[in-house]
């Protein structure tokens, strides 16, 4: 994948304005309300049992942070975003076997969070870089599947 300095420039300046803990969290929250589904992985996390609930849920707030700081790895690795998910593609298929198209869906899910709390840096070119970005982690993490 080839970035532009353009692309670039878009992604760091909306990533330095992320607070990791906030969005992390409504992004997983959101995930797990919009596509129920989602659900089944996370039997573990106790009550997700409506949207309240979910977005109250102590350990989707700290799972949120952690998957969104994991995604700070790749914002900080443009150029390298396949090694840098190896070991958690690893993870997510050999594993907890994710279906990928969970991947596209958070990814399409934190640019709507993102969008909704930058709006005005939230530009078309933005979002294409932004789109860009989510679309090469999903591809990332689902390597070991292909
Ligand atoms: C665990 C990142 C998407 C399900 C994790 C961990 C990280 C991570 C860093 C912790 C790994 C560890 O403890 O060593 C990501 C990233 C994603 C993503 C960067 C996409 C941008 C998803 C999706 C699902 C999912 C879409 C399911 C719908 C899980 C589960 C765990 C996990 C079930 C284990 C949770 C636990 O019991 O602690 N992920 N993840 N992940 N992920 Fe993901």
């Amino acid at each position: 994948v080839h970035w532009t300095a353009e692309e670039k420039q878009l992604i760091a300046s909306v990533w330095s304005k992320v607070n990791v803990e906030e969005c992390g969290a409504e992004a997983l929250a959101r995930l797990l309300i919009v596509y129920p589904w989602t659900q089944r992985f996370f039997a573990s996390f106790g009550n997700l049992s409506s949207p309240t609930a979910i977005i109250g849920n102590p350990k989707v707030r700290a799972h949120g942070r952690k998957v969104l700081t994991s995604f700070g790895e790749a914002v900080k690795n443009l150029d390298n975003i396949k090694a840098t998910y190896a070991k958690l593609s690893e993870l997510h298929c050999e594993k907890l076997h994710v279906d990928p198209e969970n991947f596209r869906l958070l990814g399409d899910i934190l640019i709507i969070v993102l969008a909704s709390h930058f709006a005005r840096d939230f530009t078309p070119a933005c979002q294409f870089a932004w789109q860009k970005l989510v679309s090469v982690v999903a591809h990332a993490l689902a390597r070991k599947y292909h």
